[in-house]
């Protein structure tokens, strides 16, 4: 088996290596309380054995879903945010082409799209103008099932859909993923008769990508779930233990020591493009698990060599505050070389003949160096290439991660009390019924005529 490698040596010097190891026992123990889930946010742990439990029933069910739409739409547009949207758009853009929102659907290949991710109108006029006149489909996704973003985005395809498609289409071609029984999105879909998927009781939005929240976009996007799930499923195995070798037990503790070290913001760092959306799933599964009373390292992240023109500066120079874990790709999926030219204008002949990649290789390296140098703690994380298989694994491994992590922390990394504060103030500025004590309250804050 292909797995992930992990480095710690070019970040446990900064830390000190007393640090580190004094982490162990908390480790251990955290491994041990998310197995028999005795610690905090023990009912939120669905997501521990959901790789090695998944049932093939629900496998084959979600391939058929998915061939469903992918033989009826050219567009199939997933509504969710935050924990019911990233993991998604993190495996898709991963494993897609760069560029291939440019290239026309073909029969029986779908382009999967997103909504609800947001509360801009002009991005909800711009999808309707792509979508006038097209085959479409609708993947609605939210565990509450009252989500004002996606229930925004929904109320507006689903009147699109039925206009374009006829109300029996539009009701085939929506699918509902949700609760096994609460919520608003649960009871329009028992109305309607939309396909259904349960999202898990114990299973947390930002810890979901392995259930049919995720699942069914990447089927859909024609990528192979069963290899993703067995890629997690290995991680599982190789993460459940309590011995100090466990590699999310040492990511977990090497990130606590640069913590304690006045290390604060971690920076996920990739060289290739394709992962720029693994970057946004990870900020929501560290920030959301471990930002809280007061405490927290700050997940951030930057794309190289791109950023390195925007923020090298502030990262080899600045407030000496942060650290890197770099997320490496050991094999192109295509090799690119770069031609000679006669004049050499540009002086880059030196390196005709030669691979993109093999510079983007030394350019990872030189940065290391350089990063280390500044001051930077590096942790390194090779995979081998980006495949369903290593996604899966570098899923599971980053959510066993958090979960020791945030325990080390002595936070509950399962909760998100945090998130409601900015929704409690929206509701009451857009008076919702039931808020109009805080709607007279808030006018009165900030000045406005009643
Ligand atoms: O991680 C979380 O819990 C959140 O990000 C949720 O996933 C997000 O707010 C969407 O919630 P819901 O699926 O209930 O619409």
């Amino acid at each position: 088996m292909k797995t992930i490698s992990l480095n710690i040596q070019d970040a446990v010097y900064f830390a000190g290596q007393e640090k580190f190891d004094a982490l162990r026992p908390a480790a251990a123990e955290a491994i041990s309380m998310l197995d028999e889930a005795t610690g905090k946010g023990s009912g939120f742990l669905g997501w521990v054995r959901l790789p090695s439990e998944t049932p093939d029933e629900l496998i084959g069910r979600i391939e058929a879903t998915a061939e469903r739409l992918r033989s009826e739409c050219e567009f199939v547009v997933c509504i969710g945010i935050g924990g019911s949207y990233l993991g998604a758009k993190a495996v898709i853009s991963a494993l897609s082409d760069n560029f291939s929102d440019f290239h026309a659907p073909e029969p029986g290949k779908p382009k999967v799209i997103f909504a609800g991710q947001n509360i801009s109108g002009e991005y909800l006029a711009d999808l309707r103008g792509l979508l006038k006149g097209r085959r479409f489909g609708i993947i609605v996704i939210s565990k509450s099932g009252t989500t004002t973003e996606p229930a925004i985005a929904f109320r507006i395809l689903k009147d699109m859909l039925a206009e374009q498609a006829g109300a029996d289409a539009a009701r085939r071609l929506t699918v509902a993923i949700t609760d096994r029984s609460k919520g608003a999105l649960r009871t329009l879909a028992t109305q309607e008769g939309y396909e259904t998927y349960v999202i898990p009781d114990n299973v947390g939005g930002r810890f979901s990508v392995l259930t049919p929240v995720g699942l069914l976009p990447i089927a859909v996007a024609g990528f192979d779930i069963r290899k993703l799930i067995g890629g997690a499923a290995d991680m599982q195995r190789t993460t459940a233990h309590p011995s100090p070798d466990n590699p999310a037990g040492i990511y977990a503790r090497m990130r606590n020591a640069l913590y304690a070290s006045g290390k604060k913001i971690e920076l996920l760092i990739n060289f290739n493009p394709r992962l720029h959306y693994f970057s946004e799933w990870w900020k929501q599964l560290y920030g959301e698990s471990e930002g809280k009373e007061g405490k927290g390292i700050f997940p951030a992240s930057v794309d190289f060599t791109t950023d390195l023109h925007s923020m090298g500066q502030w990262i080899q120079d600045g407030e000496r505050t942060i650290f890197e874990t770099v997320i490496s790709v050991g094999k192109p999926a295509v090799e690119e070389r770069i031609p000679s030219d006669a004049q050499n204008l540009d002086g880059i002949n030196y390196l005709a003949g030669r691979s993109v990649d093999e510079v983007n290789r030394m350019a990872e390296i030189g940065t290391r160096l350089a990063h280390i140098d500044g001051g930077v703690p590096v942790i390194h994380i090779g995979i081998h290439s980006l495949d369903e298989h290593t996604l899966g694994q570098l899923i599971y491994f980053f959510e066993r991660a958090c979960g020791i992590s945030g325990y080390i922390l002595g936070v509950n990394p399962f909760d998100q009390p945090g998130v409601e504060a900015y929704k409690k103030n929206m509701f009451a500025l857009l008076g919702k019924p039931g808020h109009e004590k805080e709607t007279e309250a808030i006018r009165e804050r900030i000045g406005a005529k009643q």
